[in-house]
């Protein structure tokens, strides 16, 4: 449906009060690159990357107009040093193809770095030692439309305790970027029956892009 080519970054928006940036001009200079970034978060004092086999920094293409951020790394992602290769990944995919998306044309990434031991959820401290990682992810990116994979995502990078179904649907800013709050591919594998609803903010996600097209 959309190719590749309707997927460049927006350029830098006016402040706006919704806006959830945390990001000054300072620090967006700080990083010029992904790679810079990449490095300097391998080397991060995070209690979870002692007990994790890789880190998982990001997959997919970092020109992307889309970049969908998730919760933390599982044992497959661990594994392979990749965010959703497994069974959320999977069905990531198959929501992407589902509204004329391929993975190679947006960029993943998650809120915290590590697997947290046991998939428990990442602690506060160990999201707030990730997040302005994530924040610098964002203003090197600078994505057209940042997805929000599940409630950690969310609440982190909203700065809210609302839950995904109370917040969903609403129009929400992160630097001036559009955000799509949605449900986890990993709670829709539990509660099928909200398959629909993640389905009408994945074509969100794509009227969004073609709407800001030219932005
Ligand atoms: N769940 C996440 O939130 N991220 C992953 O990378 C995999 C599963």
């Amino acid at each position: 449906m959309f190719g590749i080519e309707h997927l460049l970054p927006c350029p830098v928006s006016a402040p706006n009060p919704n806006d959830y940036s945390k990001s000054s001009e300072a620090e967006l200079k700080e990083f010029r690159t992904l790679e810079e970034l990449m490095k300097e978060v391998s080397e991060i004092d995070c209690p979870l990357r002692h007990a994790a086999k890789n880190t998982v920094f990001s997959d997919g293409n970092p020109d992307s107009g889309i970049m969908f951020i998730g919760e933390a790394p599982g044992k497959d992602e661990d594994e392979q040093g990749k965010p959703f290769v497994g069974q959320s990944g999977q069905l990531l995919n198959e929501m992407l193809r589902a509204v004329g998306l391929r993975r190679n044309e947006v960029y993943i990434t998650n809120i915290v770095f590590w697997r947290p031991p046991g998939n428990r959820t990442p602690s506060a401290d160990e999201i707030s030692i990730c997040l302005p990682y994530v924040r610098k992810q964002i203003a090197i990116i600078r994505p057209r439309v940042i997805v929000l994979l599940g409630s950690v995502a969310i609440q982190a990078l909203l700065e809210t305790r609302s839950s995904v179904a109370s917040i969903r649907g609403r129009p929400h800013l992160i630097s001036g970027i559009p955000v799509i709050p949605t449900y986890h591919p990993a709670y829709l594998l539990r509660s099928p029956g909200q398959k629909s609803l993640a389905f009408q903010d994945f074509l969100r996600i794509a009227r969004n892009l073609k709407s800001s097209y030219g932005c």
